[in-house]
């Protein structure tokens, strides 16, 4: 690689998780206190960084397309940062099969972002996938800004380890962020603009920390503390494992009114067969029980899932209780995806790998069934009053659209702004998304 200037203007693209998305906002908030300021919308970027997504082989492959249609320019080439999950897994890889690439930075480690550009532009390719515990937050910059909804990291990694996952090895043993920068944080994005935050975790519901009174605290009481924060209206949280659900949580969702009414509780699998081979270490029955006891705290709790079809040695009649356990959950919303083996997961060398046609059509009937339970939840809706938090401008003048409390997306006609707090009546519903009419807008 050649020595360069020092870059003075960057691009960041996240792909995968919403995790990735609240690294690439602390990415550009450490460039942009180095002096660097985002390339304008069309414009090349001196420095592009591919803050990457390792859970499925579509994901990484995106990678290695982005690379070459960014080497393919007419101009100076950029410096090319491959962030994010594929960094951390295939780092060695990247830098042998894409020389283009200057620099390779694991989610551990891109606090250290500014001394790999410098050594970069000297001319020497950096990698650092070093997975320092606790270091990153304390070293990026204090928050000064952000979207109405922000993300909040407070739990990173998993020691879950289900067979097919790789987030145990590109993410990390588990930790969480001390509960004193995390009100401290929250408190600062609401100054900056947040009117609801979205705690973030690959197992978020594992958070632990000491409070104010060096009492041990899980994510009920950590959540309970963020409520007292004025001008926060609503909290959210994302993804929990059935494992380390509690009474304090499920208590939660009945007793703090910014606690949103919605839950993304993924089982993957209505077989428990195929659960043990997961190694998720749970029962889709009491999975079930699970989602019960959100519902007799929040009778109208949305539920949400993620189910994975044709893992290793998934039978036609274990793919049939999957079916099963989606009519009984009675979800809002649920994810679904194919097996994607992943180099390095027990799961990738077992035996009775699923044949790709029989995996697609497993695939669709699953996503109509969850899409016939998402309309029906959609269309239960109407009627209902609610708040809508604004996050952005609709196609037609005058038309917004934002967040009903059970994250369904409305959009409404009305003279409002982005951060507004809006109440609707939920008039009609589609597969993806309800049309409000607007009663009034809560002071801002
Ligand atoms: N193949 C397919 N889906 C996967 N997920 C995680 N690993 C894999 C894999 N190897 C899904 C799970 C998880 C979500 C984030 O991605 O459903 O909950
Ligand atoms: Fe992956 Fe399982 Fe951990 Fe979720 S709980 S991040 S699926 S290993």
């Amino acid at each position: 690689m050649e020595r360069r200037p020092l870059p003075t203007t960057y691009r960041i693209k996240s792909f995968g998780c919403q995790m990735n998305v609240y690294d690439g906002e602390r990415m550009g908030e450490l460039l942009a206190a180095q002096g660097l300021t985002p390339a304008a919308e069309g414009e090349d970027a001196e420095l592009v960084v591919l803050n990457t997504c390792h859970i499925r082989e579509r994901a990484a492959e995106k990678v290695y397309s982005d690379i070459g249609r960014l080497l393919k320019t007419d101009g100076p080439a950029p410096l090319i940062t491959v962030a994010g999950c594929v960094a951390q897994a295939e780092g060695k890889e990247i830098m042998a099969r894409a020389p283009g690439v200057g620099i390779v930075v694991g989610p551990q480690a891109y606090h250290r972002l500014p001394e790999l550009i410098a050594q970069a532009s000297q001319g020497i390719r950096a990698t650092d996938t070093d997975m320092p515990a606790d270091a990153k937050f304390a070293a990026l910059p204090r928050r000064r800004r952000s979207a109405p909804a922000a993300f909040l990291t407070v739990q990173e990694g998993c020691d879950k380890f289900c067979t097919y996952c790789v987030v145990p090895y590109t993410r990390g043993a588990e930790i969480s962020r001390p509960f004193a920068d995390l009100v401290a944080e929250a408190q600062l994005l609401v100054e900056a603009g947040a009117r609801e935050i979205t705690l973030l975790g690959q197992n978020v519901n594992a958070w632990t920390g000491s409070d104010e009174a060096d009492r041990t605290q899980g994510l009920d009481g950590l959540i309970r503390r963020l409520a007292q924060i004025d001008g926060l209206e609503r909290i959210r949280y994302t993804t929990s494992h059935p494992n380390d659900v509690t009474d304090g949580l499920i208590a939660a969702h009945g007793e703090v009114a910014k606690l949103m009414p919605y839950l993304h509780l993924p089982v993957q699998s209505g077989s428990d067969r195929v659960l043990r081979a997961m190694n998720r270490s749970h029962t889709a029955e009491a999975y079930l029980r699970l989602l019960e006891r959100f519902r007799a705290a929040r009778p109208d709790i949305a539920l949400s899932g993620d189910f994975i079809v044709g893992f290793p040695g998934e039978t036609e009649a274990e793919f049939a209780e999957t079916l099963q356990v989606v009519e009984a959950a009675g979800y809002a919303h649920a994810f679904s995806f194919k097996y994607s083996p992943r180099p390095g997961t027990p799961a990738a060398t077992m035996n009775g790998q699923v044949a790709a046609e029989v995996m697609d059509e497993r695939l669709q009937r699953l996503q109509a069934t969850i899409a016939r339970g998402q309309l029906a939840f959609n269309q239960a809706s109407v009627g209902r009053r609610c708040a809508v938090l604004v996050e952005r401008r609709g196609k037609r003048p005058g038309q917004w659209l934002g967040k009903s409390p059970w994250l369904q997306s409305v959009w409404f006609d009305a003279d409002a702004a982005i951060g507004d707090l809006v109440m609707v009546d939920l008039a009609q519903a589609g597969p993806n998304s309800l049309e409000g009419r607007v009663l009034e807008t809560l002071a801002a």
